[in-house]
């Protein structure tokens, strides 16, 4: 379905969207990893238009400032005052010299459901028919608040687009409504905007008033109707803000389970548009992956986990995980209830067990780190066994300093590794020790206070009681034994 390449694309992204109530500019909410303008333009992209231009106006350098971010080669032109979609568009002509050689085609920015397949098919009708205008349109159950299509009852030829608020009742029982999404001819647009009026409900130059301008000057006007009416949902409050969440992400865990991945609970499950994935991977119940994540093949997560641009390696497992920048090896095993933090780097077949937390941390193959342990700012070499409750004691108060443990070690459980330290291969340390020093390979390294048994002393200061009486019988067991 190719088609040429249109001149430009114009986003329509000026308004407050005052029905979300927030402080955040409407096109900047997010849905699925992205803010529903970044949606917008990535399906713009698609098209590889030769201009992309985004209307911008209310909160206009938060606004602009997301979009540097999003796409670096995109044009923003500034919209003093929303004064209707019509002078928007112009606006954005303006940006590119008042016109456009080809096809210029207009999206809201409060359309993220819409698809560059949508986009490409309306553009391919547009150029096949030779139009003028071409409106994508959709049959839709509640029509309410959207511009409805009047067609011929002869012809079934589209007239004009009536908007809501000016429609009469015959009129507002169409169900064929504007999406706000046309293809136009650059230069017949940019004549008709000269004569668009404001004698309508809301005073404003409407978009759509272009569409029976263009056709009672004798040019072709046509209509391409979606094929899935969801695809067209603009936001305007936070209901619609979830509902095109759900429709979203229902949509990309299909895409997910297409190419081999099994979604145990789609309903409690959220994959944002970036995560990547292979065959055989398998997401249980209540996880979130987020950003850039990757499941590799056979890779496990859930359930109830959030891993946020995590990399997870062939056939781990990862089982309520929250974990945020890390790689995870091979065959490697995480939690449950474990939390990666940035800089993790997960060996091949190692292990962050049950309660540990990690950050910035090196683990080395079939290295374990089992229970209830922090690991900030490590290396640790590889078939070394971390002692249960150990803590990498990384900050002074001021600064945050680095922790080295060799190959095939195994430490006590109650280890604090006072950083800077290096412990070499082979070493083994005592359970309860404060290591502050380095420990040359090959050691036992013991660093806790003798044990002193203080005998009878409960007897002399606490005669009487349970305890007291308790060691006496035992004082008489054992006697009687003998
Ligand atoms: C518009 C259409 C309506 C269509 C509906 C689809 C018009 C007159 N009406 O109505 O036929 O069914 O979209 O969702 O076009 N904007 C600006 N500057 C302005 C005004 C609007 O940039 O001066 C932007 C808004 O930020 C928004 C988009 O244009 O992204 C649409 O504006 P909105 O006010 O939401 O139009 P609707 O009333 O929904
Ligand atoms: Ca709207």
């Amino acid at each position: 379905m190719s088609s040429e390449r249109p001149a430009a694309v114009v986003v329509l992204a000026a308004g407050e969207g005052t029905r979300m109530k927030s402080k955040t500019p409407k096109v900047l909410h997010e849905i699925a990893g992205r803010s529903l303008v970044g949606h917008v333009v990535a399906a713009a992209r698609e098209l590889d238009p030769t201009h992309l231009v985004v209307v911008v106006g209310h909160e206009s350098e938060r606004v602009t400032a997301h979009l540097a971010a999003v796409d670096d080669r995109l044009r923003t032109a500034h919209q003093a005052e929303q004064r209707g979609t019509g002078n928007a568009v112009r606006v954005g002509l303006d940006e590119l010299g008042g016109t456009a050689e080809g096809t210029v085609v207009v999206v809201c920015g409060d359309t993220p459901l819409l698809s560059g397949e949508t986009l490409a098919a309306l553009s391919a009708t547009h150029t096949t028919d030779a139009n003028a205008v071409t409106v994508l349109t959709a049959e839709v159950p509640d029509a309410t608040g959207y511009g409805r299509i009047v067609r011929d009852p002869a012809t079934g030829a589209v007239t004009e687009i009536v908007e809501h608020k000016d429609a009469s009742d015959a009129q507002r029982a169409i169900r064929e409504i504007n999406s706000g999404v046309f293809a136009f001819d650059g230069r017949l647009l940019a004549d008709a905007l000269g004569q668009v009026r404001t004698d309508n409900s809301q005073g404003e130059e409407y978009l759509t008033d272009v569409l029976s301008i263009l056709r009672e000057a004798g040019h072709r006007v046509g209509a391409c109707v979606a094929g899935d009416h969801h695809e067209i949902l603009g936001i305007n409050n936070r209901v619609q803000l979830t509902e095109a969440r759900r429709l979203l992400n229902q949509r990309l865990l299909e895409r997910a389970m297409t190419a081999g991945v099994t979604v145990v609970d789609p309903a409690s499950t959220l994959i944002d548009v970036t995560v990547t994935y292979e065959r055989d991977a398998v997401v249980h119940p209540g996880t979130q992956l987020l950003g850039t994540t990757h499941l590799s093949e056979d890779a496990e997560v859930g359930p109830n986990s959030r891993l946020k641009d995590t990399r997870v390696g062939v056939g781990a497992r990862v089982d309520n995980t929250v974990s945020e920048g890390a790689e995870i090896g091979e065959a490697a095993t995480v939690g449950p209830y474990a939390y990666l933090r940035p800089g993790t780097r997960l060996g091949t077949r190692s292990k962050a067990g049950t309660y540990v937390e990690m950050k910035n941390a090196a683990i080395g193959e079939g290295t374990k780190v089992p229970h209830l342990s922090y690991v900030g700012d490590a290396t640790i070499g590889d078939h070394t066994n971390i002692g249960a409750a150990s803590v990498f004691v990384n900050y002074d108060g001021v600064a945050k300093h680095h922790t080295t443990i060799g190959s095939h070690c195994r430490t006590g459980s109650d280890n604090m590794f006072v950083a800077p330290v290096t412990i070499g291969d082979g070493v083994y340390t005592a359970a309860g020790s404060v290591i502050t020093k380095d420990v040359p390979p090959g050691s036992l390294a013991v660093a806790r206070g003798q044990q002193r048994n203080i005998e009878g002393w409960v007897a002399r200061k606490r005669p009487g009681s349970a305890a007291a009486q308790a060691a006496q019988s035992a004082a008489a067991g054992h006697d009687g034994e003998s």
